[in-house]
């Protein structure tokens, strides 16, 4: 698939702006490891989130000098870091784009959740400018028959700029990467999945536990390159396959034990991959230790079906169902919060990007 089109080029252009929220979201089956353009080396699933949100404007205008000028500021302020990692970004779009050349843009953008929380913020920041310059296809040049073209688009766009914001185009679960089982699904894309999930997972929740909201030690970029060198990672390219293949049973069934055996495993092979690697990493402090050790006790004292995953950081991911949420919360306020840097976000999986009026 090939979304180059030369045709996109304004004949009068125009001045507008165009804004979307959209989701961060939460990997079950990890990504990581990638080759090529952004192509997964296996398949990932997450739950899309629905708290923890970037929303953003893009105002554009004639380019005053024919190159694409971009501003970007966050929560108001202007930030350099961004506006340059943007700027690559569009970079890398202008055969599927051509009219971002003829256009100059000012970003604005926030998040709902605390700047400070460690919350991975590229998924939501990129998906919400991808979805944004499709909405501005969209809009002058009409080009899509149907709405799953342009969220396909949309995906597509994302993957480039981040490979897990293209999960975040949809809500509630979404698979990126071919899956055998699966036969519409793609590397080029994030897909829904289109079989009746267990109605236990429409509503399950993920409370963050905000153990250091510090810069990441290793950016995604170096993380996945680590995996080009790592020892084990074509046996973990495997697991992925199969964990991925036993997490569609567990979302059809409901096995919620199950659930719970695989989303950790995931967690703790991510962190294992970066222990292994040259150079390794260790990026758990001794309170993800210490949460993960009393998530497990209440477990096994309560059966409580609540299980830990962890991204390429310190925090813990509390996932868990709707109907332990009183028990859950009460357990992280008594037991879990001491451990954090008094931060927790209740988060639970949402419906996915939504246009802003602005
Ligand atoms: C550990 O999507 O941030 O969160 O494609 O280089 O931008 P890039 O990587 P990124 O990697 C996410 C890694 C992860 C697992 C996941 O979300 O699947």
């Amino acid at each position: 698939m090939n979304y180059n089109n030369p045709n996109l080029v304004f004949k009068e252009i125009p001045t507008g702006k165009v804004g979307w929220c959209s989701p961060s979201n939460i990997a079950l089956v990890k990504y990581w490891g990638k080759t090529g353009i952004q192509i997964p080396a296996n398949p990932s699933i997450s739950f899309t989130l629905s708290k923890s949100i970037t929303e953003t404007i893009i105002n554009f205008s004639p380019s005053k000098n024919d190159r694409c000028n971009l501003d970007f500021y966050f929560d108001g302020i202007p930030n350099a870091k961004f506006a340059e990692k943007t700027s690559e970004f569009f970079k890398k779009l202008v055969d599927i784009f051509p009219f971002i050349k003829q256009l100059d843009f000012s970003i604005y953008t926030k998040n709902t959740f605390p700047h400070s929380a460690g919350i991975a913020s590229s998924a939501s920041g990129m998906s919400a400018i991808a979805i944004a310059l499709c909405d501005i296809e969209n809009q002058f040049f009409n080009t899509f028959h149907t709405e799953d073209e342009f969220y396909q688009k949309a995906s597509y766009i994302a993957r480039l700029g981040s490979g897990s914001a293209c999960r975040s185009i949809y809500g509630s679960i979404v698979s990126w990467g071919e899956i055998k089982e699966l036969d519409y699904t793609s590397n080029l894309w994030g897909s829904r999945l289109k079989f009746e999930v267990n109605p236990v997972f429409k509503d399950y929740h993920d409370s963050i536990l905000i153990v250091d909201s510090g810069e990441k030690k290793v950016s995604s970029t170096v993380g996945h390159g680590l995996m080009n060198n790592n020892p084990f990672s074509k046996s973990r390219f495997i697991q992925a396959n199969n964990n991925i293949k036993n997490l569609l049973d567990v979302l059809r069934s409901g096995d919620l034990e199950e659930f719970v055996t695989i989303v950790e495993n995931e967690a703790l092979t991510l962190h294992a991959m970066m222990m292994t690697s040259y150079p390794s990493f260790l990026l758990m402090k001794p309170n993800t230790i210490s949460i993960i050790e009393n998530i497990r006790e209440f477990r096994n004292s309560t059966g409580i079906p609540v299980s830990f995953t962890l991204d390429a950081g310190p925090n813990i991911h509390m996932l868990y169902p709707h109907s332990f949420k009183d028990k859950v919360q009460s357990f992280i306020e008594s037991s879990l919060k001491v451990f954090t840097q008094n931060e927790v976000i209740h988060d639970n999986v949402g419906s996915g990007p939504e246009k802003l009026q602005p």
